[in-house]
Parts: C-alpha cells; sequence; structure tokens
C-alpha cells in the first residue's frame, strides 16, 4: 500500500496549488512568498503555505513537558562500571601500550539534526522530506517512529553540552537543519530558528566545545522536492548555496570544520528506491537509477562551488570537506576478477565522489558502465571540483568480502537488466570459513559487522592507493549498534553494551595503529553517536548512542561504552577540555 485515498487527494491538492503546467507539461509549484519577506514565527499560518506543507505530512506529535529550552541542572558523578566486569582489553597491548595521538588530534561525538532534535513542527521549522517520509510512507520506518520528539535535544541541548563538557572532548559533529532557518528551503528566514542555533554555537563555545558542522544531513526542505524533486534538479545547487552561504557567514568565527554535505553517497538509496507518490510527485525524475546519479552529479557541484566559495571569495577561516560513506571492500581472494570486483565497489563508492582528490572526473569504470545515465562533467566543473577539500573525512563503519560475478563483471556492465548492475561485483559479509566477518549488530543495522582491522586497511588504502593525493585524513564517523538493546527491561542491564564496547576500543586501537605503524596522517575520529536516535530506516529502537535515552523520561544515561571511550583517549593522550571530570 502506498497511500490511503484520503492522502492522495490531500497530496493532488496541495500539488496543483499554485501549479502551472511549463513547456513540456511538467507542473511546477510555486510558493507565493518572495525573498524579502521575513518569516514570522508568531504569525498565524494556518491556510497559508507553511501549514499546508504540515498538512501534507499529517500530524505531527509535540512532547507533553519539555516544549522550551531547559536550563541545565547540576551532573551526577559518573563512577562508570568495572568492580565485577572489567572494560574490553586492547588486543595489541605491546605495540599500543605506549602509543600516543598526535597533537591536536580532533575527537569527539556525532549527531544529526533531524535524527535528535526533536521538537519537529516548533518554533517555524518547515518540513523536510525526512518528515514526510516517515510520517507518510508506511514502509519507510520499520517501528514506526519519526523524528517528531525523541530525545528533544532542540530544547535540552544546555544539558547535553554540559555533559559534553564534563566528558571532556573537544570537539562535537553535528549538523544543522536547512528547513529550520529556510522552511521552504529558500526566500523568508525563520529568525526564531536563526535564535535557536545562534544560542546552540554559543553554548558549545561557552564550554569551549568546537563544532564540526554538517550544513546537510540527508533533510532536504519539502517543499524544495514538492516544486522541482530536490537534487534531481538543477535549481537546488543555488538554493543549497543560498542557505549554506548564511549558515556559514553567520557562524564561521566559530566553527573550525565545515562538511558541506553528510555521505552524498546517501543518493544511492534516497533517489533509487523510495515509492513514486509519496516523495516524487508525479512529474520530474522518478526514483531510479537516473536520479541516483544526478543527485550525486549536484550534490558534487554545490559542494565544489561552496568550498571554493568559502576559501576564494568569503575567506573562511576553517577547513572543509564532505563526509563520505565508505566501506572497506576487500577482495575475497587475489585472482583478478576478485580484484578487480573490489576495485569497481570502491569505484562506485568513494571514487564516485573521488574528484577532488583525481583530475576532479568521475572514475572510468562509472563512465564506461554508466553511459549517459551519468551525467558528463564540463572542464570548467572538473577544475571547480579538483582540491576542494581541505582533508578527506571518511565514514567507515564495516567491511565486506567482494567476488566476480560467475559471468564476469563486463557482461554485467553491458546488460543493464542485470540484477548487479551497474556495481557488477558480488559483496557479502560472510567469510569463506562460515564466520560473519565480524560480531553482528543490531538486527536494525544489518549491514553492519564489528571489523576493526578493516579501518586500518581501509585507511592505508584510501592515502597510498586509491587517492595517494589525500595527505590529512579523519575517520568523521564510526559506531555500532548493540543487538537487542532496545529489548532490556532495565536501563542498567542495556548500558552494559558490551559489544559496542569492544567495537570502539578495537576501531581506536586500530586507527592508532594506523597513525604509528602505518604511518598514515589520520587528524581526527568521531563517534557515532552522542546518544541514541533515530536510525533513519529501522527507527529509535535501534541505538547508536554511546548514552541510553528512556524515550518517556528523556533521561539520558552513559553507557560502558562511553567511559570505554574516554579511558582510551585518556590513555593515549587524546586531549581533553580544561574542565574535564
Ligand atoms: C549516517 C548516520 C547514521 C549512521 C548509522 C551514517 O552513515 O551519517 O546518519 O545514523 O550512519 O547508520
Amino acid at each position: 500500500m502506498m497511500f490511503s485515498s484520503a492522502s492522495r487527494t490531500l497530496v493532488l491538492a496541495l500539488l496543483t496549488l499554485g501549479a502551472s503546467a511549463s513547456r513540456g507539461g511538467t507542473p511546477t509549484v510555486s510558493y507565493n512568498v518572495s525573498a524579502a519577506e521575513t518569516y514570522l514565527p508568531n504569525k498565524d499560518y494556518s491556510n497559508e503555505q507553511l501549514a499546508l506543507l504540515w498538512y501534507q505530512v499529517g500530524p505531527v506529535a509535540t512532547h507533553p513537558v519539555v516544549t522550551a529550552t531547559v536550563e541545565p541542572t547540576p551532573e551526577p558523578s559518573w563512577a562508570g562500571p568495572g568492580e565485577f566486569h572489567p572494560f574490553v582489553a586492547s588486543n595489541y597491548p605491546e605495540e599500543l601500550a605506549v602509543a600516543k595521538l598526535p597533537p591536536g588530534f580532533n575527537w569527539g561525538m556525532t549527531s544529526s539534526a533531524y535524527q535528535l532534535e526533536g521538537a519537529a513542527k516548533d518554533e517555524g521549522r518547515g518540513p523536510s522530506i525526512w518528515d514526510l517520509l516517515s510520517h507518510r510512507n508506511p514502509n519507510q520506518v520499520a517501528d514506526n517512529s519519526t523524528g517528531d520528539v525523541l530525545a528533544q535535544h532542540y530544547y535540552l541541548y544546555k544539558q547535553d553540552f554540559q555533559r559534553l563538557a564534563k566528558y571532556g572532548s573537544p570537539y562535537y559533529s553535528t549538523s544543522i537543519s536547512w528547513p529550520r532557518i529556510f522552511p521552504f528551503g529558500k526566500g523568508p528566514i525563520n529568525e526564531a530558528g536563526i535564535k535557536h542555533y545562534d544560542d546552540v554555537i554559543a553554548e558549545l563555545v561557552k564550554h569551549g566545545i568546537k563544532p564540526a558542522l554538517s550544513l546537510f544531513h540527508w533533510d532536504t526542505p519539502l517543499a524544495l522536492f514538492n516544486e522541482y524533486g530536490g537534487w534531481t534538479n538543477p535549481k537546488i545547487v543555488d538554493d543549497y548555496l543560498n542557505y549554506a552561504k548564511f549558515v556559514i557567514a553567520r557562524y564561521d568565527k566559530h566553527v573550525p570544520v565545515w562538511f558541506t554535505f553528510n555521505e552524498p553517497q546517501y543518493c544511492n538509496w534516497q533517489y533509487s528506491y523510495y515509492p513514486a507518490g509519496i516523495l516524487y510527485p508525479s512529474y520530474g525524475i522518478g526514483p531510479g537509477i537516473n536520479a541516483r546519479f544526478i543527485c550525486g552529479h549536484y550534490t558534487l557541484l554545490a559542494h565544489a562551488k561552496l568550498a571554493k566559495w568559502y576559501h576564494n571569495e568569503f575567506k573562511g577561516k576553517g577547513r572543509i570537506s564532505f563526509k563520505n560513506s565508505g566501506n572497506y571492500y576487500q577482495p575475497v581472494t587475489n585472482s583478478t576478477g576478485d580484484l578487480e570486483a573490489a576495485k569497481r565497489a570502491t569505484d562506485f563508492s568513494i571514487g564516485w565522489f573521488g574528484g577532488p582528490w583525481t583530475d576532479g572526473d568521475y572514475p572510468q569504470s562509472l563512465k564506461d558502465t554508466l553511459g549517459e545515465i551519468l551525467p558528463t562533467l564540463s572542464k570548467a566543473e572538473k577544475a571547480l571540483i579538483k582540491g576542494s577539500c581541505d582533508f578527506y573525512a571518511l565514514d567507515g563503519y564495516t567491511a565486506f568480502y567482494v567476488s566476480e560475478l560467475p559471468g564476469g563483471a563486463n557482461a554485467c556492465a553491458r546488460n543493464r537488466s542485470d540484477p548487479n548492475y551497474p556495481e557488477c561485483g558480488s559483496s557479502s559479509q560472510v567469510a569463506p570459513n562460515g564466520f560473519s566477518i565480524g560480531p553482528a549488530a543490531d538486527a536494525g543495522a544489518s549491514w553492519l559487522k564489528s571489523t576493526p582491522t578493516g579501518i586500518r586497511k581501509f585507511l592505508s588504502a584510501i592515502t597510498k592507493e586509491i587517492f595517494p593525493a589525500v595527505k590529512d585524513i579523519v575517520v568523521s564517523e564510526f559506531g555500532f549498534a548493540e543487538p537487542f538493546e532496545s529489548e532490556y527491561a532495565s536501563v542498567p542491564d542495556a548500558i552494559w553494551d558490551l559489544r559496542r564496547t569492544d567495537y570502539i576500543q578495537g576501531f581506536l586501537d586500530n586507527i592508532l595503529l594506523a597513525i604509528t605503524e602505518d604511518h598514515v596522517n589520520v587528524t581526527g575520529a568521531y563517534i557515532w553517536s552522542i546518544m541514541d536516535n533515530f536510525e533513519w530506516g529501522s527507527g529509535i529502537k535501534t541505538r547508536f548512542g554511546m548514552q541510553y535515552v528512556s524515550y518517556d523520561t528523556l533521561t539520558r544515561t552513559p553507557k560502558a561504552s562511553w567511559f570505554q571511550a574516554r579511558n582510551w583517549f585518556k590513555r593515549h593522550g587524546g586531549e581533553f577540555l580544561p574542565g574535564a571530570e
């Protein structure tokens, strides 16, 4: 089922609103707001554009108690676990016992706006496509949760940052919600949204926590999707630039690290598979392989334009890059076919967006396989892309074995109806010995196995073989969803997250080995995530947090992994804030 008939009527009515037919018969929705108009959060917009957008989403839940910013209360002392069960030991005691991180190593926790903020409809925020998807797509979120309320970080950030300060991590990586600032994606600005982020940044600065800010973590303003199909339309580039420049100009003096995009590879799943009719109006490019590569194309161009503007015109103070979703692909044997299959898998994931480190163009394997599906980059665009990242940012969670298809890659690459097209390789997380490649995460993250040695190999491979131009690499996300964590009846049981603790220890050990033994210049590591949050297709039952969130009381409780990570950074010379406990 896609839609109830009532909601279908509603969406069609909305799409017809202000619609006009273009020459190609493609209706466009124009929102009647002028760029000069200031959006007033207290003005009654019922029956106007914003209310209509929210009507399209449907009823939005609010928290019964927490509806305004809460002042922090004193933090409890943390003893951490360990009397009857030790922390997880390192597998590399001899090599690593005395190894130290390089000075200035960036580390901290992470989150993103839609996954943590809650307060979805409050203070003038416009909906993003994720509000619509979580509310209207019955197949979207396994546990039927939404981002409406979650941990209400939007109102509890002062408490959350006070706790981070006590923890002592010097950085915090999160994202800004585009539709909180521009409820329609462009046009009028929401003053309440700006005031909120002014306060958020000021609060971080007050504690000495450095923000690493993503400008986009998948929450495309719904109005822009309604109007022209989001990232399938070149118009999005200017709208994104307008928003992103506004944010950078306002906060740059406090933000040493900017991420233009969180994982442009998201185009793969966001633009390939969604059911037409919910996100995709009956016009524009529907979901599928064309949309996937067009989305990637405009994302890469938007990134490059912003990064070049940031350094050349704006003269920004910080560093700018985008975060790559990248998993380590290991050929299952050393046969030529398996090696080539692993190379193709890498080309189609991080190679696709590797232009900043090469000649600015897409890999040859993508061009050969995709033909006219892959947009062409002009000479000027390639020049723009090349050199547009100050460092490589890798969100590297796990690893896969890759093998050649029985018929070889070439036959598949010529046959667009081959089920393995266009990657044309076979990947698996089962080792030849019958074991999974590593211990499995929660079933809601079935793609995730704990593979700490994979991150070490991957860091070397990226900097020495895949993109030798990379001189500085940051692991901008890694993290784990403890299996069955939501099944425990008691919080004290749930917070002994042994498998996540082992993952964190193993990943950090291997990142350090990449630095000390393999001489890779890894300059940062950020753990996903500061606390439990909304895990896209799985919802809130799949938990990635280093703190447990009780969704009824909104209480956050540090898990064993929170202490394991802190102990690790203390042991290996990580920098801590002066007020750290
Ligand atoms: C994304 C996060 C997501 C995490 C775990 C990362 O790739 O940036 O938004 O929650 O993976 O799936």
